[in-house]
């Protein structure tokens, strides 16, 4: 039997089908509510259930604060109606040409940005365009039907290429490819199946509030799509980029962050580290870098923040940014990774 949801504060109606989540739903009917993982691993797609039977699934439990489950909310990409649904959710304005499709794609080249860091850009077939919102995401396809998912780290595909920025997890069915570790190595040429772009992780042109970039590790590949998005445009919104690692090595282009900065003299930095040891010669920052946020700017209700990185971090951030610092729940915007590898 098939449900309708209302998406409240916008009125908007859509239908969703037996089996389907209310998320899913939502996409097709081209409603883009804002999602990440579409697993239950991150919180991006929370929203508040304010009439209506459902079935949540296992994981709100495991990532939502008890608070927010007793007010309602749910995991929109977990829920599946059983009766018709009056929901309170953000709508995100996608442009009109981005079409999400499943293509086959070339490895270019890999280039180790850091030790456990590997950039790979990817040749698009060349018929039609990929258009994407710098910030959004692409899924390789693995051939057990398993997917992967990586934020394009360029603003948009030049020439019909990508670039993404992959971190080695140990084990990890894909990684282990990129790196060649206890894995047939991927190769230059090779040819890999994508679904994209994907997520509603952009930025809101019209949004005029100063920005704030927070990334953790290579949570910096988004930040850096949506920061040449920026100069593509001549947006010179004030915007500054903290970026957070354990050790320098995990801070890996911060001379292209200089480089942009001579371009846009409204963007400022802070790198941050976590585990800086002596013989690293570190004299920034240390700390949780979502701490250091809260340090520089104790009062975020005049700002807007976009969030990338592990779903701890973006999930500290969200709730110390809202519940402390007065930032307001809609200005803040996440992508969070999840654990596969
Ligand atoms: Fe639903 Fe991540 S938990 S999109």
């Amino acid at each position: 039997m098939s449900f309708k949801v209302t998406v409240l504060p916008a009125n908007r109606e859509f239908t969703v089908e037996p089996g389907q989540t209310v998320l899913d739903a939502a996409l097709a009917a081209g409603i883009v509510l804002p999602y990440s993982c579409r697993n239950g691993t991150c919180s991006t797609c929370a929203g508040q259930v304010l009439s209506g039977e459902y079935d949540a699934g296992p994981a709100p439990a495991r990532i939502l604060d008890a608070a927010d489950l007793a007010r309602g909310h749910t995991l929109l990409c977990q829920a599946r109606p059983s009766s018709d649904l009056v929901i309170e959710a953000r709508e995100v304005r996608m442009a009109d040409d981005i079409v999400v499709r499943k293509m086959p794609v070339r490895v270019l080249s890999l280039e180790p940005l850091a030790p456990d860091v590997m950039e790979i850009t990817l040749q698009l077939p060349s018929a039609e365009a990929f258009r994407f919102q710098p910030g959004q995401y692409l899924e390789f396809i693995l051939k057990d039907g398993s997917r992967r998912s990586y934020s394009m780290a360029c603003g948009q595909a030049d020439e019909h290429r990508v670039r993404l920025h992959v971190r080695h997890m140990p084990g990890g069915l894909f990684t282990s490819r990129v790196f060649g570790v206890g894995a047939e190595p991927l190769k230059p040429r090779e040819i890999l199946r994508i679904e994209g772009p994907l997520g509603a992780f952009f930025l809101d042109p019209d949004d005029p509030r100063p920005i704030i970039f927070l990334a953790s590790g290579t949570g910096f590949a988004p930040i850096r799509a949506m920061v040449e998005g920026m100069l593509a445009r001549g947006d010179t919104r004030p915007a500054t980029l903290y970026w957070g690692g354990r050790r320098p090595a995990d801070l890996y282009q911060r001379a292209l962050v200089s480089e942009w900065q001579s371009q846009l003299p409204g963007l400022h930095f802070v790198p941050v580290l976590s585990e800086a040891e002596p013989g690293d010669g570190w004299t920034g920052r240390t700390g949780w870098v979502h701490q250091a946020v809260m340090e520089d700017v104790p009062d975020l209700s005049g700002h807007q923040v976009y969030a990338c990185g592990s779903p701890a971090m973006v999930e500290a951030a969200r709730r110390d940014f809202v519940g402390q610092c007065g930032l307001s729940p809609e200005a803040f915007h996440a992508d969070a990774f999840t654990s596969a590898a």
